[in-house]
């Protein structure tokens, strides 16, 4: 149990808390000092590194998730902070998967083309994503965590 639950968190720690860093510090900055060409390229390979740490984050969260519940006796032990738990985790893996799949692909075939214009369409409907995610990520921290003393 100390094993899930410390893996359980780390995960969550390293996905919402790199779509902070990305989301509220980085865009910002790189949205107004950079030209198309450099921030596309940029963006592509940040991702490119931070989506394999999402996906290894998912399993994580999957494994250590389901074992501890598991562990309770199954759903019927957990309270209703974990179900807020599974919903909103499994929105958010949706969300990941359609911008893994979809636009991030897009976005690196744009950027290796170099058709800047397509690359930053792209772009846009992942930054819109991601605030999604990072939204859901965070409410999904409260209701875990502040959930069971309400
Ligand atoms: C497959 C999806 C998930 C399952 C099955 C799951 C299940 C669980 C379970 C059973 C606990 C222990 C609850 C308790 O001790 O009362 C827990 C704790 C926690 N989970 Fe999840 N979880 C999932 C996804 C997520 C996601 C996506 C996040 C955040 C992004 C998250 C964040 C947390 C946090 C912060 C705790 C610690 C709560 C505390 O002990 O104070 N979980 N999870």
């Amino acid at each position: 149990m100390a094993i899930a639950i410390s893996l359980h968190i780390l995960a969550a720690c390293i996905w919402v808390g790199g779509m902070f860093f990305a989301y509220v510090c980085l865009r910002p900055v790189a949205a107004s000092t950079l030209e198309p060409a450099q921030r596309l390229t940029l963006w592509r390979g940040t991702f490119q590194s931070f989506f394999k740490w999402v996906g290894l984050s998912i399993v994580l969260l999957i494994i250590s998730g389901h074992f501890m519940i598991g562990m309770f006796g199954g759903m019927k032990g957990v309270g209703v902070h974990v179900h807020i738990m599974l919903l909103l985790g499994y929105i958010m893996f949706a969300i990941f998967g359609h911008v893994f799949f979809a636009p991030f692909k897009r976005l690196k075939a744009a950027v290796d083309n170099q058709d800047w214009e397509a690359g930053a369409a792209q772009l846009n409907t992942i930054r819109k994503m991601v605030g999604i995610n990072l939204v859901i990520g965070l409410i999904t921290i409260i209701a875990a965590s502040a959930g069971r003393f309400i």
